[in-house]
């Protein structure tokens, strides 16, 4: 089978992390994915933070889920996504640039997951400048990244039924 169309059937959402941080080799080209990514009128109103320092993340997931909890599986890095209030086309644009990014990294040997817990928690989305978010923001994704523990997961069974041909 094509190459890429392998590794686009292969991915697979990752929760179990090793400690070892991503190679900023890799990381890069995980975000050149992000910022080639499809986006409505090409105004590319996003920003993204990789977030490496153990101190913040370990903060960001007692802001966001408490004490002793995590939202991003102790995963070494979080890429948040954050787009420019106002914009246009919000959840489109984060959807393109996560699902570039989760693809990129599968292809790179990497693990990732989409988390969800700070977009649908508006009193935190807004608050988020000393991880990096720049001011007039909105974090609207996150990715959580790193190398995979344990077996990769099979790829998934898709539900039947969703496809129509009319021909
Ligand atoms: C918009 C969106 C939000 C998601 N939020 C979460 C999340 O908060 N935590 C999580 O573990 N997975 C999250 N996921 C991952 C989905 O659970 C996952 O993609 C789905 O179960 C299919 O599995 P697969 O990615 O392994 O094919 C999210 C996916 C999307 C597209």
């Amino acid at each position: 089978m094509n190459e890429v169309i392998q590794s686009l059937m292969s991915r697979r959402s990752i929760r179990s992390f090793a400690r070892e941080q991503v190679e900023d080799e890799k990381l890069q080209l995980v975000l050149q994915a992000a910022i080639l990514a499809p986006n409505a009128n090409n105004q590319e109103p996003w920003h993204f933070t990789a977030l490496q320092n153990a101190e913040k993340l370990k903060s960001l997931d007692e802001l966001v889920v408490g004490k002793g909890n995590t939202f991003f599986y102790h995963a070494p890095m979080l890429i948040l996504v954050s787009i420019k209030e106002g914009a246009p086309h919000e959840q489109e644009n984060t959807a393109c640039a996560l699902t570039n990014m989760m693809q990129a990294a599968h292809a790179l040997g990497l693990g990732s997951v989409w988390c969800n817990r700070i977009n649908a928690n508006h009193a935190i989305d807004t608050k988020l400048t000393e991880y990096g978010v720049p001011v007039g923001y909105r974090v609207t994704g996150t990715l959580a990244l790193g190398y995979n523990k344990g077996d990769y997961p099979a790829p998934r069974e898709p539900k039947e039924g969703t496809i129509t041909y009319v021909r």
